[in-house]
């Protein structure tokens, strides 16, 4: 089967020069090499560019600052990435204690951290209130009450936005896809208002915002305007029964694009958001932007090498080192990552579908794609960046991959490869 070229994404920080590929000045053969395989490999620069996007499209044309990006750490919560973020300015959007552990260990301004989840623990409650976050963004009647008892218990004031579920479609992956009344996600459309009036008579809850995320790898501006105008229509009623809201959490989700997607570029999409924003009246309010893939999807790779080909009848098969263990999202969404050979070999292209070593039909990485590759040669897997390493699993007793920051000609490892014994050194054998 002759395999049609699939685009490759437009990058910053990664480039191919002379038939090699580099992460800013460094080769990628030369990290292969150095640190083996798998091996996610991140440029600092490539997630500075996009962070900076963001923030200049942030500060109006006399200087003032219209909204704050708050990076959503789930999609790469490695501390160096997160760090260098932190230095830029950002503050984070959190998903859980884990990751409100993350955000101290960097010493992140408790007052920069929104927390948002659908099934927050009361433990996980009291550790956001005990830090003293910016605020937590409640997704159910139910959680809402719970909040206010853990409040309650230690004697502190929760302060709180309601995540509103538009009922809108964002277009993009069924599992991906959160502003539908189907989906798990947020407070439904009717019931907000409702939801708000019982907040602000709760003791120890202090309404400060409202919220809103429908979805990620969104390619279009459009849902994202429908669930603003939404949202909008909900803090005027609330404005005018005396509920007032000082933050407007417009969400994350911006796509990239992982071959021939164009999504809106980053500053336009965020002036067309603020714009609005500002012409129906509600320029005052603070706004908050939760970005993950866009600022580090395509600030990563993951390189793999090649072990085995494996001519077949039907297909041929590039077996390589890394598997839907590291990069979970071909597997999981049927999602395509380009994928380039690190250095290009006058070897006779064939289309392969590239496979790890997992014992799963469902352990693929590339379909289709044509390689001029023979054994033993490194790939790069691009756009790994952003729900990556964070999604990689020990499945079959495999140790997870290092990762590399790149920042100039400097290479920093920002974690070191899982040793395999340390994979079961928690587990007990019965004493007999
Ligand atoms: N805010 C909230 C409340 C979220 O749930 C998410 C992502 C974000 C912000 C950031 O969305 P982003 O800008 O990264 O699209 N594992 C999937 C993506 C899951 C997204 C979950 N929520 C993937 O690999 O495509």
């Amino acid at each position: 089967m002759i395999s049609k070229a699939i685009p490759l994404p437009q990058l910053s920080g990664f480039t191919e020069r002379n038939g090699n590929w580099y992460a800013e000045d460094v080769p990628l053969a030369d990290l292969a090499n150095e640190f083996g395989t798998p091996l996610y490999v991140y440029s600092r620069k490539a997630f500075t560019d996009a962070y900076q996007a963001y923030d200049r499209a942030c500060i109006d044309a006399n200087g003032k600052r219209r909204a704050r990006v708050h990076y959503a750490m789930k999609a790469n919560s490695n501390l160096a990435v997160i760090d260098c973020l932190k230095k830029l300015g950002a503050g984070f959007d959190l998903v859980s204690g884990g990751e409100l552990a993350r955000a101290l260990a960097i010493g992140a301004d408790p007052k920069s951290l929104v927390f948002a989840g659908v099934g927050k623990s009361a433990t996980e409650i009291a550790q956001a209130l005990d830090a003293g976050v910016k605020c937590i963004n409640v997704e159910s009647i139910a959680e809402l009450h719970q909040i206010n008892r853990v409040a309650s218990k230690l004697q502190s004031r929760a302060p709180i936005s309601l995540r509103v579920n538009p009922d809108v479609d964002a277009q993009t992956h069924p599992y991906i896809s959160t502003g539908l009344k189907g989906n798990k996600f947020g407070i439904a459309y009717n019931e907000v208002l409702k939801t708000y009036r019982e907040a602000a008579q709760l003791s120890q809850i202090d309404v400060v915002g409202i919220d809103c995320h429908i979805g990620s790898q969104i390619t279009t501006t459009a849902p994202y305007l429908d669930a603003l105008d939404k949202v909008l229509d909900l803090v005027e009623i609330l404005k005018r029964e005396g509920i007032v809201i000082h933050h407007l959490d417009l969400g994350g989700g911006l796509g990239i694009a992982y071959s021939d997607e164009t999504p809106p570029d980053i500053t336009e999409f965020t002036n067309t958001l603020l714009n609005r924003v500002a012409d129906r009246g509600f320029g005052h309010l603070d706004i908050v932007l939760e970005p993950g893939r866009s600022l580090v999807g395509n600030a990563g790779v993951l390189l793999t090498k090649v072990e085995y080909l494996k001519p077949g009848a039907e297909k041929n098969f590039c077996i390589v080192d890394a598997a839907m263990t590291e990069l979970m999202r071909p597997a999981l969404y049927e999602a395509h990552h380009g994928i380039v050979p690190v250095k290009t070999k006058a070897t006779k292209a064939r289309t392969y579908d590239v496979v790890g070593p997992v014992c799963e039909s469902g352990d693929w990485l590339g379909r289709d794609r044509s390689l001029a590759v023979e054994e033993g040669d490194v790939l790069a897997i691009l756009s790994a960046g952003a729900y990556g390493f964070v999604m990689a699993s020990n499945y079959n007793t495999r140790p997870k991959p290092a990762e590399i920051m790149v920042d100039g000609k400097n290479v920093y490892v920002i974690r070191k490869r899982e040793y395999t014994q340390d994979l079961f050194a928690s587990e007990i054998v019965l004493p007999k």
